[in-house]
């Protein structure tokens, strides 16, 4: 949520803060500003996206060595030009940015309006910094030290860029809870929520721990902790090309990121899964293998689309281990009182590895003894760093904000560990894991099949596009899926949809069905088949429009379906990969159809840091 990048060095910042700010839109599009410094502290900022910004900028003075930018995704206060970030303090002497929540801001900021202190916004933001200033000059100390102190006494979670017009090359930063990377380029330094933003310009980079504070110059980076003690930047370098994060000829992201399926699936096995050898290598999995495997039970906690996999992952697990899985919301299982014992399993799922719930559900768990397995795309990430062990998706970065392809990779590495598992425990036979070992190997290819769907599925965008609802169907692994293709449509189109379990859609959701609803069957050959069949003439009986998808050489699903998806026979365990991706299509289609920014949908965000 919110997306922050600094620059303090050569260049003019400007361009490199703008042009990061748009890499980090995803975050969030409610406004966007800037803050440069030359001698004067100019801060610029637009309600709306930064296009709105950077039109708004021309002919005015960029000329700057060091500046702020921020993009956000509105908690406290409307998304106005008012509200927008950098907040100016009141002497007007530092400007900061802030991606995340103050907590306590009420009471700070009813103390600060008592010493006769003014505010031009709404956010918790503003208070934070003018309690940063209030302690700056009341102790006469230089800024890093009143940041340290204000932050000793502040709840909440916060990644913080800050310049002083006294200190003119440097920017003072800090986190807890909410992400920050800084670029270490020759002679200059970028800052920014991820890496997107700093790969153009170095691939060595240092992630900022929660509880440190960075003061960073064009050719200095120190970084301390809230005791005021230095800590040795960790260098990483960045395993991420500039191509992985633009557009790639494609209209959008998201549809680039669904084409992209077939390498991303393969990138992930790839190196793990070798049908040759009948092998699955996952060290952090190895590494934990005892443990889960005499584990009582797994609790998989997610969030969004990564809770959608988490459930297949549920199914599957349980079919191929025979050990107890539980899934849970993050926001859920948090804040409730939840049982957990030593050596309990917990897998963390996350695309981002930065959604706050997820991460404070894992640190709660961590605590209580349980073992933190994650799954999460992001290298680097606050959930990757906190986990006991795990596994990368490696679906490269996404950047539209509907996720896709993680989903599909989520669900390839779920699959290899429960395999891995279920082999080493003795539940599933080796002629099974084998071949469900080939299953998997041969999902890249199939996925391409699937693709070729696309046109088919424009059309279908077409005429179903004026729909008000739709109904999304399906059963065992479908189930998921089903619901994932809802979550899609809603997130892209608007539109509302529900997802649902085939056969309980006779307990509610049968009443809303009418010549006007289109209904989605996740329909493939599988062991639910005949069942699905059944839900679907219900459907037909009330003149329900049904779009079908199924598996090659079913001959009775067409007899029944108004419109039908055709993809490649497959397992059933593995079938997800192939029949979330008609919907994946489905969903972007309408949204374009319906003229609308399907990779910056509105009130969404992609990475949510806030609770
Ligand atoms: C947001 C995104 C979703 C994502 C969810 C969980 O809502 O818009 O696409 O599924 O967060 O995010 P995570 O990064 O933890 O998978």
């Amino acid at each position: 949520m919110c997306g922050i990048v600094g620059y303090t060095g050569p260049r003019e910042a400007y361009p490199v803060i703008l042009k990061g700010l748009k890499r980090l839109e995803y975050r969030g599009y409610d406004s966007a500003g800037v803050a440069l410094l030359d001698g004067d502290l100019n801060v610029y900022k637009k309600k709306g996206k930064v296009a709105e910004l950077e039109e708004n900028m021309i002919g005015t003075n960029m000329h700057a060595h060091i500046g702020i930018g921020h993009t956000r995704w509105a908690t406290h206060g409307e998304p106005n030009d008012r509200n927008a970030h950098p907040h100016l303090s009141q002497s007007g002497q530092i400007a900061m940015i802030h991606n995340g929540i103050i907590e306590n801001y009420a009471k700070i900021k009813k103390d600060l309006l008592a010493k006769g202190y003014n505010f031009k916004s709404d956010t918790d933001t503003e208070v934070l910094l003018n309690f940063i200033e209030d302690i700056k000059k009341n102790n006469n100390c230089p800024l890093e030290e009143a940041v340290r102190i204000a932050l000793k006494r502040i709840v909440g979670a916060y990644c913080i860029l800050l310049i002083d017009k006294d200190d003119p090359h440097t920017i003072i930063a800090a986190r807890k809870g909410s992400p920050l990377v800084i670029g270490i380029g020759k002679g200059e330094h970028f800052l920014a929520s991820d890496a997107s933003p700093i790969i153009e310009y170095t691939k060595e980079v240092v992630y900022v721990n929660d509880y440190e504070i960075a003061i960073v110059r064009p050719d200095e980076l120190i970084l301390k902790n809230l005791g005021n003690e230095n800590q040795t930047p960790f260098i990483t370098k960045l395993d991420m090309e500039l191509a992985a994060i633009e557009k790639g000829g494609y209209d959008h992201f998201m549809l680039k990121e669904i084409f992209e399926q077939p390498t991303t699936i393969y990138d992930c096995l790839r190196g793990r899964l070798d049908t040759e050898k009948s092998t699955i290598t996952m060290s952090g999995i190895q590494q934990y293998a005892d443990k889960i495997i005499n584990a009582n039970r797994i609790m998989i906690i997610a969030c969004g689309t990564s809770w959608h996999a988490a459930l297949v992952a549920e199914y599957i697990i349980e079919e191929l281990c025979r050990i107890p899985v539980e899934v849970e919301y993050a926001s859920e299982f948090r804040y409730r009182n939840p049982i957990i014992h030593e050596g309990d399993v917990i897998i963390a799922v996350s695309q981002s590895g930065e959604t706050a719930d997820t991460l404070v559900a894992i640190e709660n768990a961590k605590q209580k003894g349980a073992i933190i397995i994650g799954i999460v795309n992001a290298v680097g990430s606050s959930i990757a760093r906190v986990s006991h062990a795990g596994a990368y998706t490696h679906a490269g970065p996404e950047i539209g904000v509907a996720s896709t392809k993680a989903f599909t990779a989520q669900l390839a590495v779920l699959t290899m560990a429960a395999l891995k598992i279920g082999l080493e425990k003795g539940t599933i036979t080796k002629e099974r894991y084998q071949q469900l070992a080939q299953e998997l190997a041969d999902i890249p290819e199939k996925v391409e099949a699937v693709l070729k769907t696309d046109d088919q599925i424009k059309k279908l965008a077409e005429k179903y596009k004026d729909a008000r609802d739709f109904l999304y169907l399906g059963r065992g692994y479908n189930f998921p899926v089903a619901l994932e293709g809802a979550l899609k449509l809603k997130e892209i189109s608007y539109i509302h949809a529900e997802g649902y379990p085939a056969a309980e859609m006779k307990h509610g959701p049968i009443a809303l069905v009418d010549e006007d609803l289109p209904v989605v069957f996740v329909a493939t050959k599988d062991s639910y088949h005949e069942k699905i069949i059944s839900n679907m003439q219900e459907i037909k009986a009330r003149k329900g429009k049904v779009i079908a998808i199924m598996t090659e050489g079913d001959t009775v699903t067409p007899t029944l379906a108004d419109d039908i998806i055709v993809i490649p026979e497959a397992d059933e365990i593995v079938a997800p990969m192939l029949s979330v991706i008609p919907l994946q299509l489905l969903a972007y289609h309408i949204g374009v159809a319906k003229g609308l920014d399907v990779d910056k949908p509105r009130n969404l965000a992609k990475s949510v840091t806030v609770e």
